[in-house]
């Protein structure tokens, strides 16, 4: 469901004070998928972009995540930001991004981390660091400059129904503001904490 203004608002003004006091990995979510078998696990990854349309981070389409998401596209993300007691949590469904927008995430990538990207076969395992440390130098030799997007390296767009605004307050008597989605409209309650 797109976002409302009033979501997309309060997600950039947290998002905001959050980079502005500590911008290192202030975009690090978790985010959670689950199996065929219905075992959840999540993640952290990096909030890349956010629209109307949703919430943007990239990965291997191939990883432990990819698959899950094959199988079952429903996920929750959460961020948590200490300075501000606050948490936002998230649950919608995820779709691939176009692949014009990953190819143009992947060239503004450093060229490192494209090779890193393509000799990287995500979640799988391999014998020994130094192995793949080998596989990486090999890639930089082979890879020249003009490092090509992988086809199964791209974005996932989360598509949100569910968006909480946690804000932690004394005496853990917080305030949760939940949003969420009832026939084609957001709608809003106080949660109790
Ligand atoms: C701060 C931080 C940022 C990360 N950002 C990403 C990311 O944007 N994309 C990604 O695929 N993995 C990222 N990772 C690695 C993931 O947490 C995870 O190890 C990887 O995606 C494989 O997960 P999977 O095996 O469950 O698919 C990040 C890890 C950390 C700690």
């Amino acid at each position: 469901m797109i976002l409302s203004s009033d979501i997309l608002q309060q997600f950039t003004s947290w998002f905001d004070d959050a980079k502005q006091r500590d911008a290192t990995y202030c975009n690090g979510m978790s985010v959670a998928t689950v199996d065929e078998q219905g075992q959840p696990s999540n993640r952290i990854v990096l909030l890349k972009s956010v629209d109307e349309e949703g919430f943007t981070f990239f990965t291997n389409y191939n990883s432990r995540k990819g698959d899950d998401i094959v199988h079952n596209s429903k996920v929750a993300a959460t961020f948590w930001w200490s300075a501000f007691q606050r948490q936002i949590r998230i649950e919608g469904v995820v779709r691939k991004t176009t692949r014009q927008e990953s190819v143009e995430y992947f060239s503004q990538r450093p060229l490192l981390s494209q090779v890193a990207a393509v000799i990287s076969d995500q979640s799988q395992p391999v014998a020994s660091f130094e192995a793949l440390q080998a596989q990486f130098d090999e890639g930089k030799a082979c890879l020249g400059d003009n490092v090509t997007c992988p086809d199964h390296w791209g974005g996932y767009r989360i598509d949100a129904h569910h968006i909480e605004f946690w804000q932690g307050k004394d005496h853990r008597l917080h305030e949760r503001q939940l949003f969420e989605v009832k026939g084609d409209e957001w709608v809003l309650s106080i949660l109790q904490p």
